[in-house]
């Protein structure tokens, strides 16, 4: 019976579009899926999307859109970028979906009944974009949030608690037993000494919010977004019934892969409720570091945040999932630089697996038909360090040390490329006699067994790299379908290679710098768009614009921004407030034909009643505008008052 392997990403927020960040979390656990599938291992791969609270409620208003529209929309750009990361994921969690809530739900009731939720006063320091309370002791300078700096609101509710404080000895004795149970061991420590301080019953509902999964019963509260998260990875198994196959298979051996800013939630939220559950306790979780830019923290403002999707379009998928894979060791921070990539590219990928890949295929096509030959004994340095590689290969993965597992296959490579240099299969080739002829072969065999194993080792990283070798060397199955315990040595002859177009095409670092160059001077980089969720043409007919002259335009004194203008739309004049005092004299704008959205909510600024808005363009540093122009298309006067436009 093959062994059960759960493997989880943390769910994403959806009031974003997906970074490097959340790539890199989720390549790095269909890494291990891959792997263990080909260990003959039964894999379950979750991952999905955090759907409630009160940062989403926020967005959509900001959007002026509904928190289920948003939801709708924003989840699908997860779900096209682990398309184009080819991510081999199970299942895709929503927390918005009925069997997520019900799951939740359930959790929560149990607690209620059995005395381990109960109703209180929460008031504290709350930060919005983390949706998380901090502790008096934790909070950072000027009222702020130690983990984003970005100002706390003090909160004051009534809450129900999770009356977790009296598990933790339980948890502290399961780590103390289990010390593996948190990686790496930094983080390990982090969350002994932090239990080891004392903890909170924590509160797990709010009242302010609507956004969320109403709290049975009790329906002016909805459950506080980190509990409702957390459930998603048993309600994936048909949590409450936990007699279900699905849960019975895959719950024992559940591990979770996360940031390390999460791993309070991780390691101590959500075994506490395992505990008062009475369900394990993950078997793992594994935390990683962070990803800076160019050696910055990445932030939208800054306008360096690593877009995955443009990465994979410019350097290719197998290149990007190999870099981030293999630049720095897993629970450590890094730095993404591309520079470095075209670096690993180059060196590692068109260099030493490239050549090794053409060089073997070259020589099997010159000396040997193209068909691989004959070899009565293909023992050697190579097949030794085979088996070697296997099993350091495993032990590397086993450990989450993945730019490890990829130094190791790449010494195999290294070294199967040197064993061409001292082998010189080209002499070899020029002397017609038996033994020359035997030698050569023994020499090809072992290059193609060495690429052979070598597309098997790295199909869990890049998949379609391991599928263009296989073909390339005649095989006709699907690498990531093969199983390690069948790899056998020597066992090829006869089969018949395809060579094709290189693997990995050298990047001309020069040329790659200058188009870098040019691209930045053009640049002079606008701010990376707010993109807002996509909408139909019916919705944009909502939007009424009209064409409209200024007839008057004056000061509002106490507005350092607003002008009072009155517009002509041909069949009504209308007064309309517009921020452009910075940009225009008053006297500038009367005459001008503009366009007007003529059916805004009505709205009053500066006590004078606005009725719509004057399309205008800006370029804008840090939210405020520092250039502005009206939107005037050419000829607009040549277009009668009041015309729609469209
Ligand atoms: N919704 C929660 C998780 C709930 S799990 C029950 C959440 N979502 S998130 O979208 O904000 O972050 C998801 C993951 O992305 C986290 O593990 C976080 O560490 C990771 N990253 C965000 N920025 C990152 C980098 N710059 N580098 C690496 N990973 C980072 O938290």
């Amino acid at each position: 019976m093959a062994e059960n392997f759960y493997i989880t990403t943390p769910i994403y927020y959806v009031n974003d579009i997906p970074h490097i960040g959340h790539a890199y979390t989720t390549i790095a656990c269909d890494v291990i899926a891959r792997y263990k599938r080909m260990k003959g291992y039964n894999v379950k791969f979750l991952t999905g999307t955090d759907e409630h609270g009160q940062k989403i409620q926020d967005r959509a208003a900001a959007l002026n859109t509904t928190p289920r529209e948003l939801v709708d929309n924003i989840h699908l750009n997860f779900k096209r970028l682990w398309k184009v990361l080819n991510i081999s994921n199970d299942d895709f969690i929503r927390t918005t979906e009925e069997r997520h809530e019900r799951a939740v739900q359930a959790v929560f009731k149990k607690l209620l009944d059995q005395g381990d939720i109960y109703k209180g006063t929460y008031s504290g320091y709350y930060c919005v974009p983390c949706e998380t309370y901090v502790a008096e002791n934790n909070i950072a300078e000027n009222k702020t949030c130690p983990q984003c700096g970005r100002p706390l609101k003090i909160v004051e509710e009534e809450s129900y608690f999770f009356a977790g404080s009296k598990y933790v000895p339980e948890l502290i004795k399961y780590y103390e037993q289990n010390l593996k149970a948190i990686l790496p061991e930094i983080r390990y420590n982090e969350i002994m000494s932090f239990l080891k301080g004392g903890v909170h019953d924590q509160s797990v509902s709010r009242t302010g919010v609507k956004w969320g999964i109403p709290v049975p019963g009790d329906e002016k509260h909805v459950i506080y977004v980190w509990f409702d998260a957390l459930i998603n990875y048993m309600a994936a198994l048909g949590y409450p019934d936990t007699n279900s196959e699905a849960f019975k298979n895959f719950w024992p051996s559940v591990r979770h892969m996360v940031g390390k800013d999460i791993i309070r939630f991780h390691c101590v939220t959500w075994p506490l409720i395992l505990l008062a559950l009475k369900i394990n306790l993950p078997v793992e979780v594994i935390a990683h570091g962070w990803w800076t830019c160019d050696g910055e923290k990445m932030s939208k403002t800054r306008g360096n945040v690593i877009d995955p999707f443009k990465m994979v379009a410019e350097y290719g998928l197998d290149p990007f999932r190999y870099f981030v894979m293999r630049e720095i060791p897993f629970g450590n921070d890094g730095n993404f630089s591309e520079l470095a990539l075209v670096g690993r590219i180059n060196s590692d990928l068109a260099n030493d697996l490239g050549n090794l890949l053409n060089r073997t295929l070259q020589m099997i096509n010159n000396y040997c038909g193209g068909v691989v030959p004959e070899c009565s004994n293909s023992n050697s340095d190579l097949s030794a360090m085979a088996q070697e590689v296997l099993t350091r290969v495993d032990d590397a993965i086993n450990k989450y040390s993945f730019d490890n597992a990829l130094k190791i296959i790449w010494e195999f490579i290294s070294r199967a490329n040197k064993f061409i240099d001292e082998h010189t299969p080209w002499v070899l080739a020029k002397d017609t006699s038996d033994e020359s002829k035997a030698k050569l072969n023994y020499v090809l065999v072992n290059l193609y067994e060495t690429l052979k194993l070598s597309g098997l080792l790295i199909a869990p990283f890049m998949p379609s790299t391991a599928q263009r070798i296989y073909s390339q060397l005649g095989i006709s199955t699907a690498p990531v379908e093969e199983l390690f315990k069948n790899f056998e040595w020597g066992k090829s002859a006869g089969n018949a290679i395809k060579k094709s177009e290189v693997l990995f095409p050298r990047i001309d670092v020069n040329e790659w710098q200058k188009a870098r160059d040019l691209k930045q001077a053009e640049a002079k980089k606008p701010e990376e768009p707010e993109h807002e969720a996509e909408i139909s043409i019916d919705d944009f007919r909502k939007v009424e614009l009209r064409v409209a002259k200024i007839i008057s335009a004056e000061e509002i004194k106490k507005s350092k921004k607003l002008y009072k203008l009155e517009v002509d739309l041909g069949y009504e004049k209308r007064t309309v407030c517009s921020g452009i005092k910075n940009f225009f004299k008053t006297d500038e704008l009367v005459g001008k034909h503009v366009i007007l959205v003529t059916n805004l909510k009505p709205a009053k600024l500066c006590g004078i009643e606005s009725n719509g808005m004057i399309l205008a363009a800006s370029k804008k540093i840090d939210g405020n505008a520092e250039a502005l122009t009206l939107v005037i298309p050419e000829n607009l006067e040549n277009i009668p008052l009041g015309s729609r436009v469209s």
